[in-house]
């Protein structure tokens, strides 16, 4: 009898990446973590001091610096890696240009090594990152997920939670589309508590005060930025939402997170990759969920998924 252990590969050890590791680690996902940098030794000294930190955990986890002959039995390949954001840069579209390389050298590696298991990016843009994994890997959609909007997501909800004194985890609420300015927000779903989110804004004045669905969409939106202009980069967040979808994945959960993936004629999006809520088990994005958009809302994904797609024809691909 032989028990099949799970391995995780993370390349770019960058703040993004060095906080997805020692999540994962923290809650004890994977046998084994192998942590991918151009910076050799930066690898080396953040998986070091992570198995330092093993000691006082739940579970034993082999973490350690490697190479992409690591990818060959992984059976998730995070990408955190990517160009750094521009100081004063408002768009994480500005990241692309430079990152275009950087991801195409990664999928190359990766795939050399003869990886066949999940692909999960986060680098920025996410979507349009994503979108290239898909093309240059070869490998079936279902097999490449992009992290999305389910930080989006979470950020809404904390939101909505803070305005009703409430535990985040009782409001459901999914944003879609873009991960960036163009997203937009599923009011119709959105429940708190089994009840919708319009009717409990109208229900509490006094706890709603003037906060509108606009004011509430346009904070979740800057929420990343409110972090960046002062830190200089996100990380728990991402981090913490990247290790959600890895966790559906590796213990085969079949959670729902709206996560970035190839649409084919869902919501009325022929071939675009961006964020709409799907279930995610071991085989990765097993199943786009269609949920009911109004008119308004189905129009704005159309239009985001529209200016996902005109960088395409810039990749290179
Ligand atoms: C953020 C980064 C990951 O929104 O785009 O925190």
């Amino acid at each position: 009898m032989s028990f099949k252990e799970s391995k995780v590969v993370i390349v770019g050890c960058g703040n993004v990446g060095s906080t997805t590791a020692y999540t994962i680690i923290n809650q004890g996902l994977a046998e084994e973590v192998v942590l991918i940098d151009v910076n050799k030794d930066k690898a080396y000294a953040e998986a070091l001091d992570m198995a330092h930190s093993i000691y006082f955990m739940n579970r034993n986890i082999n973490v350690h610096e490697g190479d992409y002959s690591d990818c060959k039995d992984a059976d998730i390949v995070i990408i955190t890696a990517s160009a750094p954001m521009p100081k004063d840069s408002k768009n994480r579209l500005d990241m692309l240009a430079p990152s275009i390389k950087i991801i195409k050298s990664i999928v190359g590696s990766v795939m050399e090594n003869g990886f066949n298991g999940i692909f999960v990016v986060v680098s920025n843009p996410v979507d349009i990152m994503t979108y290239m994994v898909y093309k240059m890997s070869g490998l079936p959609k279902n097999q490449i997920i992009g992290s999305g909007t389910t930080l989006d997501s979470a950020r809404l909800c904390c939101e909505l939670a803070e305005m009703y004194g409430l535990d985040s985890k009782s409001v459901s609420a999914y944003v879609c589309g873009e991960h960036g300015d163009s997203e937009i927000v599923s009011w119709h779903s959105a429940v708190i508590g089994g009840k919708s989110v319009e009717n409990v804004m109208a229900d509490n004045p006094d706890r709603t005060k003037d906060i509108t669905r606009e004011d509430l969409q346009k904070k979740t939106i800057q929420a990343g930025w409110d972090i960046f202009n002062r830190k200089g980069n996100t990380c728990y967040g991402i981090a913490a939402s990247t290790t959600a979808i890895c966790k559906s994945i590796l213990f085969n959960e079949n959670h729902i997170y709206p996560v970035t993936v190839g649409l084919e004629g869902q919501y009325g999006i022929k071939s675009a990759w961006l964020s709409v809520p799907t279930i995610i088990d071991r085989t990765g994005a097993k199943e786009i969920v269609e949920i009911r958009l109004d008119p308004e809302e189905e129009k704005a994904l159309k239009k985001s998924a529209e200016l996902l797609e005109s960088f395409y024809g810039d990749l290179g691909l």
